[in-house]
C-alpha cells in the first residue's frame, strides 16, 4: 500500500501546515481558479456518512465538485450501505478504496477514522468519529479566526457549552496549541466539562486554559466567543441532558455586554443557544464561518490529493 496524506486528528498539524493550508485556503476564495485545475479531472471522491450532516458532506461534496473532480457516496451509510447486514468499517473501507481517490468518513466511533486510514489504500479525511474529533472543522474555525481578526496569536478564547461530547471543542483546542499566548477559557455545565485528556494535552504544551461555569467571565475577556449545541445524541439518559440545556444563551442583553472588538463563532447546526435576534450583529461570525468549509475543504483535499 502506497503512503497517503490522512486527515485523522488535529495534532497532526504543526504550525508551518496550518498556514500553508491557510494560504491555500485563502487561494481557493478565487471562483476565477474553480474548476479550471486539470489535476482533479476524473478523480472521485466518497462521502461516507453514518452519522447526520449537512454542512460537512455538502461542503465537502461542494469542494470535490468546485476542484473539478466527481463525488459519490452515501449519507445514510448507518442504515443504506452494508452494514446493516453486518459488514465491519475495515471491509467497506477496503471496498470503497476501489471505487473512489479518496474519502471522507464520518462515524458514530470514536478512532473510526484511524482503523479506516489502516487499511485503506486512498487518503482517509475524519469528518467527525463519535464524540472524538473533527479536525477539518477546527481548521475551518483557525481560517475564520485568522480572517475574522487578523490574527490568531495572543487572543483569548472561550468555548461555551458542551466540551464533552462536542468533538469540535477538542480538535480546536488541540490546534490552537500551535499559536503564541493563547489563552482559553472553557465555560460549560458542571457536567459536560472540558475532558482531562484534553486538559493534559495542553498542559503538556504550555497552553493556558480555566475552567467555568460563569458566563459572565468570558464576555468581559473573550475576543473569541466559541458557541456550541448541547449534544443531545450523545448524552447516557435525559436527566444529564436536562442538567447541562439551556444554560446559556447568546441574546440581544448578551451582546450588549460582550467586548465591541469580539466575534461569535459557532460549529453551527445551532439549537436555540443563539437567539435569531443575534444574526444582525456584526460580531456574529458563524455563518461566514461556514462558508470558509468550502475553501478549507478545498484546500484539504487538494493536499491530499496532490501528495
Ligand atoms: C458539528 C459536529 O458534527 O460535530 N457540526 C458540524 O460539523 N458543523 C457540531 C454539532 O453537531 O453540534
Amino acid at each position: 500500500m502506497t503512503a497517503h496524506y490522512h486527515i485523522l486528528g488535529a495534532k497532526q498539524f504543526n504550525r508551518t501546515e496550518l498556514e500553508e493550508l491557510f494560504d491555500s485556503a485563502a487561494r481557493m476564495e478565487d471562483r476565477e481558479t474553480w474548476n479550471t485545475d486539470p489535476r482533479f479531472a476524473g478523480k472521485i471522491m466518497t462521502t461516507l456518512f453514518f452519522e447526520s450532516s449537512t454542512r460537512t458532506r455538502l461542503s465537502f461534496e461542494s469542494a470535490m465538485s468546485r476542484l473539478g473532480g466527481k463525488v459519490i457516496g452515501t449519507e445514510n451509510a448507518a442504515q443504506f450501505s452494508s452494514t446493516i447486514k453486518g459488514e465491519t468499517l475495515e471491509d467497506t473501507i477496503r471496498i470503497v478504496s476501489g471505487y473512489s481517490d479518496i474519502i471522507v468518513l464520518r462515524h458514530t466511533d470514536i478512532g473510526a477514522a484511524e482503523r479506516a486510514a489502516k487499511v485503506a489504500d486512498v487518503p482517509i479525511i475524519n469528518a467527525g468519529d463519535g464524540a472524538g474529533e473533527h479536525p477539518t472543522q477546527a481548521l475551518l474555525d483557525l481560517y475564520s479566526i485568522r480572517k475574522e481578526c487578523g490574527r490568531i496569536d495572543g487572543l483569548t478564547i472561550a468555548m461555551i457549552g458542551d466540551l464533552t461530547y462536542g468533538r469540535t471543542v477538542h480538535s480546536l483546542s488541540y490546534m490552537l496549541a500551535n499559536f503564541q499566548n493563547i489563552k482559553l477559557l472553557f465555560v460549560s455545565p458542571e457536567n459536560v466539562g472540558i475532558p482531562s485528556y484534553v486538559k493534559h494535552y495542553l498542559e503538556e504544551q504550555g497552553v493556558a486554559y480555566s475552567e467555568t461555569e460563569n458566563f459572565e467571565d468570558a464576555l468581559q475577556s473573550a475576543e473569541v466567543l466559541y458557541q456550541t449545541r448541547i449534544q443531545k445524541e450523545r448524552f447516557p439518559s435525559i436527566e444529564e441532558y436536562r442538567k447541562a440545556e439551556g444554560r446559556y444563551i447568546i441574546n440581544r442583553d448578551i451582546l450588549s455586554r460582550m467586548r465591541k472588538d469580539s466575534i461569535i463563532l459557532h460549529p453551527l447546526p445551532r439549537a436555540g443557544e443563539i437567539a435569531p435576534e443575534v444574526d444582525e450583529d456584526p460580531r456574529a461570525a458563524y455563518f461566514r464561518q461556514a462558508q470558509n468549509g468550502l475553501y478549507i475543504r478545498m484546500a484539504l483535499v487538494e493536499k491530499c490529493l496532490t501528495f
